[in-house]
């Protein structure tokens, strides 16, 4: 007869903890989409021209804001660049969603089709499909061009996102999610913006939550039983994506665009104490809860730091 002792029991519980813990989370998150989710398509009002004064962009976000070359700049050049920012923005979220999606389905490929898990996963993918068609259809809307990130980033993450491991997938999701959030959160009730932008501002921080909450999670799990290497590598990619995410914030072209010189308005953006302020704050969230799990360790720290991201 075979006995198990009390130490097997032990191993069985910590090995068996997390999956249940993943399971019961994936549960209240599939709750919480069924009572919050939003068709864009429906929700906001399409055909609502642009209104005269307003906004694309909170002016405090917008990168210039409160530089030598914002001095100089009309209120109506200000406002245009915000539209061309906003666009900026949308971009990069659609880029960042279509990354995302294919590290979900990545991620539940070898998982249990039943599971919890998984169901909630399809359910983000969902939610970031309507999300990239949302923020598509606000850059037309707005009349401002799409702005793709540099060639060469854009070729990078096609790497990424072909080979990243589970935790350095989280760790990029959350990159990508919690400071674009941030400035969300301050958008979508500002008065002084478009109604349509806070409309789907609005749609997305709420959609958001549950990303930020799902890969929070398992970023967590995986810092904890994800081998070393493994651990390690995600510190390295994690670091390395903050880099390029900080370059590819907004699109340089965006300058030119309202008929100031690029080289000058990414120089001053560079050396502005506001902008500093606002990446950092937006990244504090995030870089708090990195630290915390690990993720800042090492060479990671360093890269951080490197990206302005950190202080
Ligand atoms: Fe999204
Ligand atoms: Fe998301």
């Amino acid at each position: 007869m075979t006995t198990v002792s009390e130490r097997d029991v032990q191993l069985l519980r910590d090995a068996l903890g997390p999956l249940r813990d993943r399971e019961q989370i994936a549960e209240r998150l599939l709750d919480s989409s069924a009572k919050h989710s939003f068709d864009p398509d429906k929700e906001l009002d399409w055909e609502a021209p642009a209104e005269d004064g307003k906004w694309f962009w909170p002016p405090e976000l917008v990168s210039l804001y409160d530089t030598p070359l914002w001095r100089k700049m009309s209120e109506e050049q200000r406002m245009e660049l915000s539209r061309h920012e906003a666009a900026s923005l949308a971009s990069l979220g659609i880029w960042f969603e279509i990354i995302l999606m294919q590290l979900l389905v990545r991620h539940i490929y070898d998982r249990p089709v039943t599971s919890n898990h998984v169901r909630y996963a399809l359910t983000e993918i969902a939610d970031e499909c309507r999300h990239s068609m949302m923020f598509g259809r606000m850059i037309k809307w707005s009349g401002s061009p799409d702005y793709p990130v540099p060639r060469v980033y854009h070729n990078l993450a096609r790497v990424l996102k072909t080979i990243s491991t589970t935790p350095g997938s989280f760790a990029s999701t959350l990159l990508g999610e919690e400071i674009l959030d941030w400035m969300q959160r301050l958008t979508f009730p500002d008065e002084r913006v478009q109604t349509l932008v806070r409309g789907v501002t609005r749609i997305h921080v709420v959609e958001e939550a549950r990303h930020v909450r799902y890969a929070r999670e398992e970023l967590r799990r995986q810092m904890v039983t994800a081998p070393r290497w493994e651990r390690e590598l995600t510190r390295l990619s994690c670091g390395e994506a903050a880099r390029v995410f900080s370059v590819c914030f907004i699109n340089p072209r965006v300058y030119e665009n309202v008929g100031l010189d690029r080289h000058e308005a990414v120089a001053q953006v560079k050396a502005s104490g506001h902008r500093a302020e606002v990446m950092q704050s937006g990244a504090k969230r995030l870089t708090d809860f990195f630290d915390d799990i690990g993720v800042l360790n090492g060479v990671g720290r360093r890269l951080w730091k490197r990206s302005g991201l950190l202080a």
